[in-house]
Formats: structure tokens, C-alpha cells, sequence
């Protein structure tokens, strides 16, 4: 009796366990251990306001790198996200733009507030992986490449006006309602697995800024909540889209990067407010970024719609750490 109240107690401490983790995918990197990334947001628009030429050029820049999966950073599908499974625009917006072979790799997916605007179910349910085998999507996840592991994270519930405005009646919260309890799960999820990666380099991936000087500024809820816990835990880059532009930013007390990568469709917000942390690049235009990670090195670069490289940034850590 004593037994089994035993592995009674150890089974559900184990559930509980679980349930704050974030489901966890296995990224190979080159035999080299190296990884080649490209990463763009913002862009699901039938090929309009430059789409289909910034996939072109991703082509070319993703085999000249041989990248290994492509980071979508949201706003996957424009103005309100898919009606479902069976909605067009997956075709006309993703399968049918992004047609280079370079580009036939993973595409990792976070959700942006336009996709919750419609069947954000949809955008998550593995229907879509059996139409286009490199979707990739969920809410909240992390993927192991060996040298880094990438945290992508749900942004969009965070922002308290998507809740509160009733014009803005139409997210998708299934799923996600009631906001404190999705959020306290998720930070528990980022914390826990923050804190057990060993990997070189931790990437986070979210939708919404945290710093910009673009459109949008800061998002507040997230500077509150998820910004400490980045720098808590040495988190070096965190990508976003949202802000419809190419920047990067650094941060005055921590080696945090915060890059945006948001002009995979329309642009020139035609907005440029910086805040107190240093602005060290800014695009107002449309474009993507690349990433190359070694053990010793990170080396990013942004393009805009020609692929003319505009900013370069490295950063090296020493084989000791
Ligand atoms: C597309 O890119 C071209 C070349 O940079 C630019 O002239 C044009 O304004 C862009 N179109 C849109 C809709 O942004
Ligand atoms: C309503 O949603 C739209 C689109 O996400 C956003 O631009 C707007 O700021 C929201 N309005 C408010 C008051 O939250």
C-alpha cells in the first residue's frame, strides 16, 4: 500500500512537472555543429506589398547559406488570420511564395496578434503539416539545436488591450483564456526550460517587440514580465516581428540583442522613435534577417527586398564558458 501511494505521489509530481514544460523539438545542426538560420515576420499577403520579392531573395541568401530552418516570427496570414485548416491563403500565402528549394526546410512558427484575429486553432493544428510538411506552429515551444536552444513564445496574450477593447472582441482565446493563469504557465514553462538548457547560445522568439523604435513601441506587459527573466537567465538575442521593419537594439545592463524582423509584406511605418536603449540598426523597410551560429561565434545580417546586405553584427564567446 505504502508502494503504491508512493509511485502515486512520484506520478503526479511528475504530471505536474510536465505540464509546466514547453514541448521540446530536436534541430539537427550541420555536421559541423554549426547552424544557418533565416528569419522573417509579418508577411502573409498573396505575394502583395513585396512579399514575393523578399521570398525570392530569401532563396538565394538561404542556399549561399544552406540554411537549416527558417524562424517566421508572426503575423503569418494578414488581416485576420485563416478561416480554418482548409483557408486559401496557406497556399496563396506560404506554399505558393516561398518556393525555393533552399527554403524547403523547417519553418519554426510563432503566432501575432492577426493570426489569433481568425482560427488561430487552425494555424497550430497538425492538418497544415500534413498540406506543407515544413509547417512547423504551435504556441509556445522550444527547439534544440544542440549549440542553441530557441524558445518561442506566445506574445499575444500577454498584450492586455487585445483583452479589454471591445472593438477587439474577435481574438481567438480558446485555449488561452483566462490570460493570467496562460501567462503564469507559460513563464513557468520559459523559466524551467531557461534554466535547464545548457547550450551556448539561448535564443528567444516571440511575436511582439520588447524594445523598437518602430510603430508599435515597447510592449509593456512584456518588458514587465518576460524582459528580467531574459537577462536573468543570459539569454543573448530575442527576435521579433510586429514593428514592420528591420532593427536591432542593444540593451544598456545585460548582452541582450533585441532584433526585429518584421518586413516580410508591407511596410514603411514611416515612424522612428527610439527609446533608452541604444539603437544599433533600423530598417524602415521591407526585408529578413539572417543567423550563423557556431560554438564561438553568432554573425547575423539583415537584407532588404533587393537582398542588398544592410547591417552586420557578430558577437564571439570565448570556447571557454
Ligand atoms: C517594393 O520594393 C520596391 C523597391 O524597393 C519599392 O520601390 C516599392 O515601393 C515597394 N513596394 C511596396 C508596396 O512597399
Ligand atoms: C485593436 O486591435 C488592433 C489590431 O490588433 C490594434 O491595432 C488596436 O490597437 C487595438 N485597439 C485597442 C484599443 O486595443
Amino acid at each position: 500500500m505504502a508502494l503504491v501511494m508512493l509511485h502515486l505521489v512520484v506520478a503526479m509530481a511528475t504530471a505536474a512537472a510536465v505540464a509546466a514544460e514547453l514541448p521540446r523539438l530536436e534541430q539537427s545542426p550541420k555536421a559541423d555543429g554549426s547552424l544557418s538560420i533565416l528569419a522573417v515576420g509579418d508577411w502573409g499577403r498573396h505575394g502583395e506589398f513585396n512579399q514575393s520579392r523578399v521570398a525570392t531573395q530569401m532563396g538565394i541568401v538561404g542556399e549561399k547559406m544552406d540554411v537549416d530552418f527558417i524562424i517566421s516570427t508572426g503575423d503569418n496570414f494578414y488581416s485576420d488570420g485563416l478561416t480554418g485548416v482548409d483557408d486559401k491563403a496557406f497556399g496563396d500565402s506560404f506554399t505558393g511564395i516561398y518556393t525555393a528549394k533552399s527554403l524547403d526546410k523547417p519553418w519554426y512558427t510563432v503566432l501575432g496578434n492577426h493570426d489569433y484575429r481568425g482560427d488561430a486553432l487552425a494555424q497550430i493544428s497538425p492538418v497544415l503539416g500534413k498540406v506543407d510538411s515544413r509547417w512547423i506552429c504551435m504556441k509556445s515551444f522550444v527547439v534544440n539545436a544542440e549549440i542553441a536552444d530557441f524558445f518561442f513564445v506566445d506574445t499575444t496574450p500577454f498584450v492586455v488591450k487585445y483583452w479589454t477593447d471591445p472593438k477587439n472582441s474577435t481574438y481567438d482565446w480558446r485555449g488561452v483564456a483566462p490570460r493570467e493563469t496562460y501567462i503564469a504557465n507559460l513563464l513557468k514553462g520559459m523559466e524551467a526550460g531557461l534554466m535547464r538548457s545548457t547550450a551556448r547560445w539561448k535564443i528567444v522568439v516571440g511575436h511582439h517587440t520588447i524594445r523598437t523604435a518602430g510603430k508599435h513601441g515597447d510592449t509593456p506587459e512584456l518588458v514587465q514580465l518576460l524582459l528580467p527573466m531574459l537577462k536573468a537567465h543570459g539569454v543573448d538575442l530575442y527576435i521579433n516581428g510586429h514593428d514592420h521593419c528591420l532593427e536591432q537594439i542593444s540593451s544598456s545592463d545585460s548582452p541582450l540583442r533585441c532584433l526585429t524582423s518584421g518586413g516580410g509584406s508591407k511596410a514603411w511605418g514611416g515612424v522612428y522613435a527610439p527609446g533608452a536603449d541604444k539603437v544599433e540598426f533600423f530598417h524602415d523597410g521591407q526585408g529578413f534577417m539572417s543567423l550563423r551560429l557556431t560554438a564561438t561565434e553568432a554573425r547575423l545580417a539583415f537584407y532588404d527586398v533587393a537582398g542588398t546586405v544592410l547591417h552586420t553584427w557578430a558577437r564571439t564567446k570565448s570556447t571557454q564558458y
